[in-house]
């Protein structure tokens, strides 16, 4: 269906130039240039003599990624990697647009594009490839287009390739088909040999580049393996089917994007628009229920082991329980309550067909709750954990939604954890990408706003589908309740690396470090919990994560008795989850990062350290000259510790004028917030 959709999309593109301009054939090799609209940034395409084809990219001249393969090998070892010419179209597009949310108000989306019309020397197979290059990076993807000798077929191999020139060290992950909850290590790029993406690298002259993919649809989610014994090159290598297969599909085929961001400051990859902009515009009409908020919730309880999803004694989902967080969140102004275990199954978790999507437990009910959630001005956020079984979800998922949109509950949280069914299947594989969509679609359908957790990973589908709100695809905060936890550094790492792909339902915010308040109370469940697990950074960090990790559904995660009386929550109650302009002020990958996001006239800023306590300089020139603003400031106090002493936070006011500069000091693992309001 979106393919169709996506062919027709692209004829809004407002010229189409000329045919095979500009193009070179050197000893019958035939190259084609295309640069950015700014010219900084250059790609080739070649078909060599032997008919085989390849990319490279430039920036500022230099070569950052050498010739690289392009193709594909089907089923039978039917390899479609050789080609003639048939023709050559070049492209400019320009247009700013509007996101419903996001972190910024206006994007501008701006490429020079060539579609190579490619057809295969032997068998005469027809295929497309799109090169597009913005100012912030470089994309191709491929087209299959209908035609008689090739109707439906099997991918067994993507033949494209990056093959990256220069000295580069890099913040990667393993590759798993099943999981994204990992942490990230900082190596030299020969270490990284089988990574997720966003695949983050830094080239010895501080050129940035992150690999990752758009618009994935109907195709399986792709790592980079590296190829053994080649020097930096990697080639895309895709979840497979239970089968072996890689994408089972029929013309006309539309890859994702293969897509670098470049650019000269690690801020840049966070400002760069590129993944969103490689998404077909939404055809929604109406965007009136598609509404960001922050969120509290029936949760971190959970994970801590001081109540339980399922009926008993300590069952977290009671109507008590759940209008107790409620009327905290009508006082505070927060405006979603999200509940989780308030529908029977979750003592059949790991069985299939465990969970029933619309039938409450004894202890609660649904339509009182939500009936007294909407007399305080709280939307409540349902929930499906569907333990991975996609088929049983499947089976019930309309009438499930059903049930929420006539109750009125706007946003569902989803959950995959744990293994596939259908059986054998991976995570990230063509299956579940097929599943994962048509969820989309049908949430939008029935008017639900999406926080997928155990996702794929996000490939700026929320363009298309804005009620695709956040996903998890994100080692976050649960681990630090359960487990040994996340370092100080994973957070200053994720806004470069998993941030890239779209928000991230991290769940900031938790007030009490140590988890000593409820200690007493808590019972291990878990087996990855030592006994002795704390959230490892300071009070402030978590204040400022909240501003750091994008998320237009961003969770105060933390117990409603540990925000009451503290004055630090003011900042979360107050806090815009969309913005019109994000700023990176200034920042080190994976040792700190200074952001600041504007809503109106009001500016906010977060920052972030890792396990060394920095000193910061932050001057003010964003803010308008000759204005003043009053900022209120959280920092780490003086004694503040990520693990010493957590919670030690000293909270200022001043007046600030864009002329100002100031510097400020974060504690180990510690971070600092403002919020900066105009006064005249
Ligand atoms: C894992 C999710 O990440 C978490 O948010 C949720 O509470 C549990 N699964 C239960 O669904
Ligand atoms: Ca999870």
């Amino acid at each position: 269906m979106r393919i169709i959709k996506n062919i027709l999309t692209r004829s809004y593109l407002i010229s189409t130039l000329v045919l095979l301009i500009s193009s070179k054939i050197i000893a019958r090799e035939f190259t084609q240039s295309v640069y950015s609209p700014s010219k900084v940034l250059e790609s080739k395409f070649i078909l060599r003599q032997d008919g085989t084809a390849y990319w490279n990219l430039l920036f500022n001249g230099d070569t950052i990624i050498k010739n690289s393969s392009l193709g594909f090998v089907l089923k039978g070892n039917d390899s479609l990697m050789r080609f003639r010419l048939i023709k050559c179209k070049t492209n400019y597009f320009n247009e700013y647009w509007k996101p419903v949310w996001g972190q910024s108000s206006i994007i501008k989306n701006e490429y020079n594009e060539i579609k190579i019309e490619l057809k295969e020397i032997s068998n005469s197979r027809l295929l497309n490839i799109f090169f597009r290059v913005y100012n912030d990076g470089f994309a191709f993807r491929y087209e299959i287009p209908v035609q008689s000798s090739l109707k439906d077929f099997v991918i067994t191999s993507e033949e494209s390739r990056i093959c990256f020139k220069g000295k580069y060290d890099c913040w990667w992950s393993w590759a798993d088909y099943n999981t994204l909850e990992k942490l990230f290590y900082h190596t030299p790029l020969d270490s990284a040999t089988h990574v997720a993406t966003p695949f983050t690298i830094r080239r010895s002259d501080n050129i940035y580049l992150s690999v990752h993919e758009a618009d994935i649809d109907n195709y399986s989610t792709m790592t980079l393996k590296r190829e053994k014994d080649e020097d930096q090159k990697y080639k895309v290598n895709l979840v497979p089917w239970a089968d072996g297969d890689l994408v089972k599909t029929c013309t006309p085929m539309l890859s994702p994007w293969r897509a670098i961001i470049v650019t000269n400051k690690p801020g840049g990859l966070i400002e760069s628009n590129l993944i969103l902009n490689l998404n077909d515009s939404s055809e929604f009409t109406d965007f009136s229920w598609i509404k960001p908020m922050t969120y509290l919730g029936i949760w971190w309880e959970m994970h801590l082991g001081i109540s339980q999803w399922y009926m008993g004694d300590k069952h977290g989902a009671t109507i008590e329980n759940a209008k107790r967080y409620i009327d905290f969140a009508a006082k505070h102004n927060v405006k979603g309550v999200l509940i989780e275990g308030w529908n029977t199954g979750w003592e059949n978790w790991g069985k299939s067909d465990a969970f029933d999507f619309v039938t409450p437990y004894k202890d609660f009910d649904i339509v009182e709750v939500v009936k007294y959630a909407k007399s305080k001005g709280v939307e409540i956020i349902g929930h499906h954990e569907t333990g991975g079984d996609t088929k049983s979800y499947e089976r019930h998922i309309e009438e499930a939604f059903a049930l929420y949109q006539k109750l009125g509950v706007n946003v569902v949280k989803t959950g995959y954890a744990g293994p596939v069914v259908p059986v054998g299947e991976n995570h990230h594989g063509q299956c579940m990408v097929q599943h994962y969509n048509k969820v989309m679609e049908l949430a939008a359908k029935y008017k639900l706003m999406l926080d997928v957790h155990e996702p794929i990973i996000l490939s700026g589908l929320s363009r298309t589908f804005p009620n695709l709100m956040t996903a998890e695809g994100v080692r976050g905060m649960e681990w630090n309740a359960w487990s040994e936890g996340n370092p100080p550094s994973h957070t200053c790492i994720l806004p470069f690396t998993r941030g890239i792909a779209g928000p991230m339902d991290y769940t900031p915010g938790i007030f009490d470090i140590d988890l000593s308040k409820h200690a007493s109370e808590r019972k291990k469940w878990n087996s990855l919990d030592n006994g002795n697990t704390s959230v490892h950074s300071t009070i402030t960090n978590q204040l400022a994560l909240m501003l750091v990790l994008y998320s237009p559904l961003q969770m105060a995660s933390d117990l409603p008795e540990n925000y009451d009386g503290n004055k630090a929550f003011s900042f979360i109650k107050d806090l815009p989850t969309t913005w019109d302009e994000t700023k990176v002020i200034e920042a080190s990958i994976g040792e700190y990062i200074i952001i600041a996001r504007r809503k109106a006239n009001d500016w906010y800023i977060g920052a972030i350290t890792n396990e060394e306590k920095r000193e910061l300089n932050i001057s003010f020139s964003f803010l308008e000259n000759n204005k003043l603003y009053k900022a209120v400031i959280y920092e780490d106090g003086e004694d503040a510790h990520y693990e010493k002493n957590p919670e030690s936070m000293v909270i200022s006011e001043s007046k600030i004028r864009a002329m100002d500069s100031l510097s400020f000091k974060l504690a180990c693992g510690g971070g600092l917030c403002m919020k900066i309001r105009l006064l005249n």
